[in-house]
């Protein structure tokens, strides 16, 4: 895939009837309000020419022969039309409102829907900001390009050939004049949309940089600050930003100059009007009060011929954002269950790795997990160190079925795990992630998230057993405190112990834990560990392991390198075999126990 692949697409919106179609299939479920709506614009638009048309009947046949019961007469006419067209205006656009509304709530449901589904490996490749700009103001344009650009549109077009009629009732010499002029403005305007279109578009792609240049930004803003990068990042925003602006000047300018240049033409039309009108006058095909509708039907017309110039460039657009949101909505999971999937209530905790071999599908195609085979019985406790980017990762991913082996297959209860459905796997292990994730709410929410029906006590019994309580109740709101977003309110530690305990209430017969490697103090350790040791009590385990204490702990270790086992056994058997572990074991964990010595005698003698 190429690097510029999720680069804002340059696009022409080329009127393709398949997009169009899906865009317009997201209306179908509001067919009859659309009809509604329809027709209310249809009325509106009537009414407009209309009361034009009844200005000249009250001059010529009421005004100018000074017939005032007449003049009355006329009037009431017109307040008529006031009033449905009163009615006609909100019901349009309160039926727009809604059903922009309706659209947009469906398409944002819809993707949100999707993506949960994608795999994982769908965002290692999609950049958020991408995926954000699908859910916001794509879905956004669509919603808008079904509703409004239909009044527009519609208006737009009744409102040409309504008044094109009325002129052609009222003289058709005249009104020929007006027709030959039309498709002259609408091509001027047309070629004004096209050139500001094309600016816009230059700063739009340039703008999904820019975006992402402040996304960049904020979320690392604590590394550069560390790195003092502060000047360099703002030149190279401004190298971003400056070219923007300028296209976006350019826009600006064109969109002055538009308006004055139809004003002109319009004028042209007008002057040549009233000049006909003179002889015309005279000869009596013309009466006053036709002259004045006739202007006024001439200076009404611009509006239209502008606004279908301009509905004509967002309809590109839109089509070009149906594109992207149909590539996100398109997009199969990687992984999906197969048809006849298998869904039992529980699994046991019997594993087995039967020569997997594993690439990520955007890496550099080399196998990260090798001909891997491993037999883990049920309620054991496995641990995996080794060096880092060994394959640790991969392989309790590879378990979780967020990704599938490429070859050969892994076995839960003896049978092929993608027999059964993704999620009787997946909602029966518990999972501590290396980096903790919480979702913005209180803590109490949180570790429901492991077990949605589970009563309040169940859930800080759950807290309890992971350690997570002392700390949950020395908060002001205790298990109501707000987490943040992500959880950015509490501690690295903090987070841990939540996420165990929400492990813990799930009651998973497997348990994954991908030690942090960032140090917490010691006190949170313990409690970390001693969450861990219940968690692991009975269940089939996978320790990504970094702390002597853990490993000690193990019915197995395993020494994980390039994708293999390169040791396996006990503590004390890998210790005597003088290997990779051994040299482990002296360089970085007895330099962990030694502190941890200090530190415990430290605080005896305090
Ligand atoms: N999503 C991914 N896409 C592509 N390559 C990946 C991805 N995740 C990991 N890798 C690569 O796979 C290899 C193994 O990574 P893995 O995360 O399994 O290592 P690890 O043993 O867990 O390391 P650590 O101890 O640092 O956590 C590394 O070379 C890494 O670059
Ligand atoms: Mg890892």
């Amino acid at each position: 895939m190429a690097d510029n692949f999720f680069e804002e697409e340059d696009f022409e919106g080329k009127f393709n009837g398949n997009i169009f179609r899906k865009i317009f299939e997201f209306a179908l479920p509001y067919k009859g309000w659309f009809i509604l709506f329809i027709v209310f614009t249809l009325v509106t638009s009537v009414m407009d020419s209309l009361q034009v048309y009844l200005n000249k009947l009250t001059i010529d046949n009421a005004i100018i022969p000074g017939d005032k019961d007449k003049v009355l007469y006329y009037l009431g006419f017109y307040g008529l039309t006031v009033i449905v067209q009163a009615v006609g205006v909100f019901s349009f656009v309160y039926f727009a409102g809604i059903i922009s509304e309706r659209i947009w709530f469906d398409l944002r449901q819809r993707m949100f829907d999707h993506l949960q589904k994608l795999s994982l490996s769908y965002f290692s490749v999609t950049p958020v900001g991408w995926i954000m700009s699908r859910v916001n103001s794509d879905s956004l344009k669509i919603a808008d390009l079904i509703t409004w650009g239909l009044v527009d549109s519609s208006f737009s077009v009744v409102n040409i050939l309504i008044s094109g009629g009325f002129m052609l009732a009222i003289n058709w010499r005249l009104a020929l004049i007006v027709f030959a002029i039309v498709p002259v403005l609408l091509y001027v305007a047309w070629q004004f949309r096209k050139r500001i279109l094309k600016e816009f578009r230059i700063a739009r792609k340039l703008n999904s940089k820019v975006t992402g240049a402040f996304n960049e930004n904020i979320t690392g803003v604590r590394v550069v600050k560390a790195l003092q990068r502060e000047n360099e990042n703002l030149s190279e925003f401004n190298e971003l930003s400056y070219p923007m602006f300028q296209s976006a000047y350019r826009a600006a300018r064109l969109n002055a100059l538009f308006l004055p240049c139809i004003q002109l033409l319009s004028s042209v039309v007008l002057s040549v009007i009233v000049w006909a009108s003179d002889w015309q006058l005279e000869s009596g095909w013309m009466t006053i009060g036709g002259i004045q509708a006739f202007v006024n039907y001439v200076t009404s017309m611009m509006w239209p011929v502008q606004d279908l110039a301009r509905v004509y460039g967002e309809m590109q657009q839109s089509i070009a954002s149906g594109e992207r949101i149909f590539s996100l909505l398109e997009t199969e999971p990687a992984i999906v269950d197969q048809p006849d999937a298998f869904a039992p209530e529980t699994i046991c905790g019997e594993i087995e790795f039967d020569h997997v071999t594993f690439y990520y599908d955007d890496g550099d195609g080399k196998p990260v997990l090798k001909d891997f085979s491993l037999h883990v019985k049920q309620g054991e406790t496995i641990a995996l160190v080794g060096s880092t980017g060994g394959g640790k990762s991969t392989i309790v991913n590879l378990m979780a079925r967020f990704y599938e082996p490429k070859n050969g297959v892994i076995r839960v209860c003896g049978r092929d795990y993608r027999e059964y459905k993704m999620e009787s796997i997946q909602s029966r292990i518990g999972m501590v992630l290396q980096t903790p994730h919480l979702f913005s709410g209180t803590i109490r929410e949180n570790i429901r998230y492991g077990k949605l029906d589970a009563s309040s006590g169940a859930i800080e019994d759950a807290a309890v057993q992971a350690g997570a309580d002392p700390f949950i109740r020395s908060l002001p709101n205790g298990y109501e405190e707000q987490v943040g977003e992500g959880g950015n309110l509490l501690s690295f530690g903090q987070k841990q112990l939540i996420s165990l305990a929400r492990a813990i209430l799930a009651d998973p017969e497997i348990f994954i834990m991908d030690e942090a490697t960032s140090s917490v103090d010691t006190l949170t350790e313990d409690l970390i560990q001693h969450g861990m040791e219940s968690m692991m009590k009975g269940r089939t385990s996978f320790i990504i392991a970094h702390r002597l204490s853990t490993i000690k702990r193990a019915d197995r270790i395993l020494v994980i390198e390039d994708g293999q086992i390169l040791e396996e056994g006990s503590h004390q058997e890998l210790l005597r075999k003088k290997g990779k572990y051994y040299n482990l074991y002296t360089q970085q964990f007895r330099a962990e126990k030694e502190k941890d010595l200090k530190f415990r005698s430290d605080s005896d003698i305090a």
